[in-house]
């Protein structure tokens, strides 16, 4: 069952350089119990489409277009009133800094405590065990004392795991994490992760996560989406991608192109390699396809001229199409 249908989605934002194309039609789906990972550099738009579906850019500077479909209903049309009634239980939220999901003025417990109580009939007291249980689980040493406290008693890290236990009180349908384990040490984020695999497997939630951690993409995610210049450049179920790479920007971050590979680091799980040369800004962007002015192997005479559309990729190791956004589409040997 398909739970979050993007289609189209584009945004725009004023700016004081003049209006910059930040997301340029971008469509996936995310299915119940399923995790698209979504993975990109700094800038390609990754963080603005997933505050564009929640409705949480500013409305003054941002326009928004396409739709986005959760069971079924447009979260980009819908009346304010009626996606913050949505968004509330429906989708569990997590983003890079936690001061910004937290209030500051009020303890640990009372904002875990009205997350469980708003989402059905709990007893205070049931909800605050629940809610101490939560806190265990995402590996905060004193749930009990935690309750107690208020944001700005704890550390980063804790606050960032607080952040995620909330997000997940509702057993919400989605979750949308937006590098929301990059701080954390891999215990914990061993730990969180299991914490998220179980809620999907119990209550079928889907998953948004936006990381450049290569190993919480291999560890977490069915599907992979590359995003490069606000676009979609390349998407498929996570061993097409990360084992046959396509498009070139793919095989760059995945160090499979020589010329852009850094070199391996024994025995440990690679980050997204650095490409050299930096992404364009969604000011001005190239009129051919977005990776040109970076790409190692461009030689169609399309390339700087035209946008490649997403085109199903040879083979596939899965069920879903293996696509990417190039004229070269070279794959890395399969065997
Ligand atoms: N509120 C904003 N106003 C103007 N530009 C923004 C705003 N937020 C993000 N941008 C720009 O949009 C682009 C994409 O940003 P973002 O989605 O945060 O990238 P990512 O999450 O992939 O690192 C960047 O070039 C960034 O500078
Ligand atoms: S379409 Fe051309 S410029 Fe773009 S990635 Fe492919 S070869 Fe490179
Ligand atoms: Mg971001």
């Amino acid at each position: 069952m398909t739970l979050l249908e993007v289609e189209d989605l584009r945004v725009r934002l004023r700016t004081p350089r003049g209006p910059a194309a930040v997301v340029n039609g971008l469509s996936y789906s995310v299915g119940e119990g399923e995790t698209v990972a979504v993975v990109g550099e700094s800038g390609s738009g990754k963080s603005v489409s997933v505050l564009a579906l929640l409705g949480l850019l500013p409305a003054r500077s941002a326009t928004v277009t396409g739709r986005a479909l959760l069971h079924g209903e447009d979260l980009l049309t819908m009346p304010p009133e009626r996606l913050r009634q949505v968004r509330g239980p429906g989708i569990g939220m997590v983003f890079q800094d936690p001061m910004t999901s937290l209030n500051p003025v009020l303890t640990i417990g009372r904002q875990l405590v009205e997350g469980i109580r708003a989402h059905g009939e709990v007893s205070k007291a049931d909800a605050r065990r629940r809610a101490a249980e939560l806190l265990g689980e995402v590996g905060l040493p004193d749930p009990r004392g935690t309750l107690d406290r208020y944001p700005h008693e704890l550390s980063g890290g804790m606050r960032q795991r607080v952040v995620i236990a909330i997000a997940l009180s509702n057993s919400p349908s989605l979750l949308i994490a937006d590098e929301a384990t990059t701080a954390l040490d891999v215990t914990v984020q061993a730990q969180i992760i299991d914490l998220v695999e179980r809620l999907q497997a119990d209550h079928g939630t889907g998953v948004v996560w936006i990381t450049h951690d290569l190993g919480v993409v291999a560890g977490i995610a069915d599907r992979v989406l590359v995003m490069y210049g606000g676009r979609c450049v390349e998407d498929g179920t996570v061993d097409d991608v990360l084992e046959h790479p396509a498009h070139p920007y793919t095989r760059g971050l995945l160090g499979a192109l020589p010329d852009l590979a850094a070199p391996a680091v024994d025995g440990e799980v690679p980050d997204l390699t650095t490409v050299p040369g930096v992404p364009p800004a969604p000011t001005d962007l190239p009129p051919g396809c977005v990776f040109w002015p970076r790409c190692p192997v461009r030689s169609d005479p399309r390339c700087e001229t035209q946008q490649p559309p997403l085109a199903v990729v040879a083979a596939s190791t899965g069920v879903l199409p293996h696509r990417a956004a190039t004229w070269c589409a070279e794959e890395a040997p399969r065997g």
